[in-house]
């Protein structure tokens, strides 16, 4: 399957075939209540819908693969919804809790980060983080994102409320990381 390469990782184009494992992977109790900010219910089929929908209107969107097996993992994408002028984009991750604490996370995200600067001359990449994701904030922060601000009381999470950082990066600010080689062609990309 054409994609990308990284040390260990395949960032792979997404297809329906896809939807199966990334409803598992956003219904999984311990990764929703850290990506999904505004549903807490049981998945009904218009989740699935909704999951196609955010994968297809990605720039980038990736099915995270091991390089070694093959087997699923996870996913993340680059959003841009000012189309017009394209200066912004918008990270997302998430992978299976058996992936967590391996650098695969680091590894995926720098990459991204990377090649959207490169390819669609975006001025800055934003995302939004729980102040107790402790993990995703230390990855994030590894690759040289900051934190631009704090959404207070942001969300209710098993019983308590959670704070919200904005972060943000721009090209500069990036900082060595990952290495990855072996880039080829690949219709993972695709412009708006
Ligand atoms: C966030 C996520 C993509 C990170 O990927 P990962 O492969 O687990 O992360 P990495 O192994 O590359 O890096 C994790 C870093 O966090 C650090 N870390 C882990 N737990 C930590 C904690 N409790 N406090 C501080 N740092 C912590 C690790 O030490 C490591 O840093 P290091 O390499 O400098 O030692 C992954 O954990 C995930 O999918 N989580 C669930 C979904 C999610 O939270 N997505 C992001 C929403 S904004």
């Amino acid at each position: 399957m054409a994609g990308f390469t990284t040390e260990r990782l395949l960032l792979c184009p997404y297809t329906e075939a896809d939807l199966d494992d990334l409803t598992s992977l956003c219904g999984n109790p311990l990764v929703w209540p850290l990506v999904l900010h505004d549903e807490v219910s049981p998945r009904s089929p218009k989740f699935r819908e909704r999951l196609r929908l955010s994968m297809e209107r990605a720039v980038f969107a990736a099915i995270i693969r091991l390089k070694s097996t093959g087997e699923f993992m996870g996913q993340a994408m680059v959003t841009v919804t000012d189309t017009k002028h394209f200066l912004e984009g918008s990270f997302a991750i998430c992978l299976l809790p058996k992936f967590w604490n391996n650098g695969y996370g680091t590894e995926a995200t720098h990459y991204m980060v990377d090649y959207s600067f490169r390819w669609f001359d975006l001025q800055r990449i934003s995302l939004t983080v729980l102040s107790s994701n402790l993990r995703a904030i230390a990855v994030y922060q590894k690759i040289g994102f900051r934190i631009e601000g704090r959404k207070r009381r942001f969300w209710w999470m098993s019983g308590r409320w959670d704070d919200i950082f904005l972060m943000g990066i721009l090209y500069e600010d990036m900082r060595p990381g990952a290495a990855f080689h072996d880039q080829s062609v690949t219709n993972v990309v695709k412009h708006l």
